[in-house]
């Protein structure tokens, strides 16, 4: 069974764009795991745009599923991650200033760096995943930094599937039975929608999780729309002035 881990950034850029507490991120993360979520993502930056490094460590008291926490393994990174010791941390080759997640690593350039940081969370008893593309080559460097598992980079997937085209889902078969003859575990993630994730899933024969945010964001607020509109009615019309 695929797992669906819940990346709850969103959230808390909601809950930013305000001051306050409102929505409650933890709150938000508990009822998320109730509604039958298999796990809570959280994606921190430096900056502390929408999770800040105080969610983080707040985090885990409310999360009894698993716990997984993407980033560049910058130092501050690394030190809030041994700190926290999450079930899962995925590497991310983010730059600072980057909107989103565009790309997964050059595992090969970056060999020796990645070894050293999954030994470090190897050491602290946590599962490293590495973000990648479909490429072949990356897949199997990322064997050799010893990670546990690769998390497939989806966003040509999801432009590809919009357009109609849906043979780009053959790069992902082919990177996923390729990861689970190595050794490695499959994760994947980014752009993935009601639309398309049906048939990311079906398609797919080794695949251990996705962590889906964006879009389950986007599609709540307008699955929710009629229903909360309805129930201010109601009560604008219901009210009796004194
Ligand atoms: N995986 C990684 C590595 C990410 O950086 C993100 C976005 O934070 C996701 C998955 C989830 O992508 P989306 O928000 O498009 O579902």
């Amino acid at each position: 069974m695929t797992k669906l881990s819940v990346n709850i950034n969103k959230i808390a850029t909601l809950r930013n764009a305000r001051g306050g507490n409102k929505p409650d991120l933890l709150l938000m993360a508990k009822d998320i795991q109730s509604f039958g979520a298999q796990g809570i993502t959280i994606h921190p930056r430096p900056d502390q745009r929408h999770i800040t490094y105080n969610d983080a460590l707040n985090l885990p008291e409310f999360v009894n599923t698993e716990f997984n926490i993407e980033g560049n393994p910058i130092g501050k990174f690394i030190d809030l991650i041994c700190q926290i010791k999450p079930d899962q941390v995925t590497l991310v080759p983010d730059s600072i200033d980057a909107i989103t997640s565009n790309a997964g690593w050059d595992t090969i350039k970056n060999k020796s760096f990645l070894k050293e940081v999954v030994c470090e969370f190897k050491n602290h008893g946590i599962r490293t995943s590495i973000f990648v593309d479909t490429d072949l080559n990356f897949i199997e460097a990322a064997k050799e930094t010893g990670a546990d598992r690769i998390e497939l980079y989806t966003e040509s997937y999801a432009v590809n599937f919009e357009k109609g085209n849906k043979k780009e889902i053959n790069k992902y078969v082919d990177a996923s039975n390729f990861a689970n003859n190595i050794g490695l575990g499959v994760n994947a993630g980014h752009d993935l929608n009601l639309e398309n994730i049906n048939f990311f899933v079906k398609e797919i024969p080794f695949l251990d999780e996705v962590s889906i945010g964006h879009a389950i964001i986007c599609e709540s607020l307008y699955l929710g729309l009629e229903n909360v509109i309805n129930m201010y009615l109601q009560k604008i019309n219901n009210a009796i002035k004194q």
